[in-house]
């Protein structure tokens, strides 16, 4: 595990679970959080990356660490025989994509772009009746999500490392519409919105893109804590979690108390792996749980209309409205562990590999593009889905 940060609180409870999975290592440069580490997995500690890569009990690295250190710590893992998970977004350029590429094909390590929501068992099966063809073509995806993600406590400049919501909360949606859509985006025209000037980066974006084959999306995000999308989804959090009502007033009302950055940090680190409020960002939850959820997915075809639920899907057909209940199924992190698995020990294919997640961060910078420009964008590093 690499960075014991907030995303880590959140990978290795469910990880650690997983029958196949031993966790053998940490790498982070806070000493507490690698002496509770060490404690709690009987496992090695280090507070270099490149160190942690050469130890013989590691096979594979989940790479948590801040944005810019990604492309580094990738190509450092390949550069062991390592094979990776890398969270969102997987770097800031896509120069960074072709040389963490670069390093994993000539290394003959696996490289897989995670933590998106493209892995929901929902978002698979809608693209799995989609492909089969029975409700005929695909002629349009909308994706729509509202939350509070611009308030939530950050490190000083982690918002200006992701642009706002867009590198961080962009590939999700990406990933989920280019999953449905079938991964070949040719254009994008795209707005961005700066509404709060103590969050001065982007809070906002509407998205329009079109597949080669011409088929339409709209992506839609706001990150501004008023409306919450959960709302039509009875209160279904991002995890499958229940959700409370007042999470995007609380969560403004928190961060207004707070009068400076320092303060912010210190909120944000009492959030990370054994910190006082460890936790508290995660998804775990032990009670009853849905399906994960992110944002209000809408997909029409010729001869029918797609939308989740919150246990499944509902498809509106020419006979009417039908629910399909889908079993909880692996799902987040334990659905990437679960790819990575498959593919190194059963030569399975990685559908979320290093060329997909590249051409998921050139529709995310295509967004602040455009935006800028005014125009269209056409892309050039588009993969279909494998
Ligand atoms: N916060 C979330 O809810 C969340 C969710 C999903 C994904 N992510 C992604 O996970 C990544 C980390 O986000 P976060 O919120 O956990 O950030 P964070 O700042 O809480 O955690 C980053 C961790 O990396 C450590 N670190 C810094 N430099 C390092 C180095 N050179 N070597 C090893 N460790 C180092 C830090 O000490 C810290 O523990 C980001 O890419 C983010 O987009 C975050």
């Amino acid at each position: 595990m690499a960075g014991l940060g907030v995303a880590s609180t959140q990978i290795l409870p469910s990880v650690s679970k997983l029958p196949y999975i031993k966790i053998a290592a940490a790498a982070d440069v806070r000493q507490e959080a690698l002496a509770k580490f060490h404690k709690e997995y009987d496992a090695e500690v280090f507070t270099s990356f490149e160190e942690m890569c050469k130890s013989p009990n590691v096979d594979f690295v989940y790479i948590a660490t801040p944005n810019e250190l990604h492309a580094r710590h990738v190509i450092a893992a390949a550069g062991h025989g390592k094979h990776a998970i890398v969270e969102k977004p997987m770097a800031m350029t896509l120069e960074e994509c072709e040389a963490m590429n670069r390093a994993a094909e000539q290394n003959g390590t696996k490289l897989l772009c995670g933590h998106t929501h493209s892995f929901d068992p929902p978002i698979r099966k809608i693209r799995e009746i989609v492909q089969s063809g029975e409700l005929g073509g695909l002629r349009m995806i909308h994706s729509w999500n509202y939350n509070e993600f611009m308030y939530r406590p950050r490190m000083k400049h982690e918002l200006a490392m992701s642009r706002g919501v867009v590198l961080n909360q962009g590939p999700h949606q990406v990933d989920v519409v280019r999953l449905i859509g079938g991964g070949m985006v040719k254009s994008i025209r795209a707005a961005t919105g700066i509404w709060d000037p103590r969050r001065p980066h982007e809070g906002s974006y509407v998205c329009y893109l079109e597949f080669e084959n011409g088929v339409p999306a709209t992506l839609i995000y706001s990150g501004y804590g008023f409306f919450d999308t959960a709302e039509l989804f009875e209160w279904v959090g991002e995890g499958g979690q229940p959700r409370d009502p007042a999470t995007n007033a609380k969560v403004r009302k928190r961060l207004s108390g707070i009068t400076d950055a320092e303060e912010e940090e210190l909120l944000k680190e009492q959030m990370r792996y054994g910190g006082r409020r460890e936790g508290e960002f995660s998804h775990e939850w032990q009670g009853e749980r849905h399906q994960p959820f992110f944002g209000f997915t809408l997909v029409s075809c010729d001869k029918g209309d797609i939308r989740q639920s919150p246990d499944g899907l509902i498809v509106y057909g020419e006979e009417g409205r039908r629910e399909v209940t889908l079993p909880p199924g692996s799902r987040g992190r334990e659905a990437e562990v679960e790819e990575l698995y498959q593919a190194v020990s059963n030569n399975r294919p990685v559908f979320h590999d290093g060329r997909w997640g590249e051409a998921t961060l050139e529709v995310c910078l295509a967004i602040l593009e455009s935006a800028k420009e005014k125009k269209e964008i056409f892309l050039s590093h588009q993969r279909p889905v494998a």
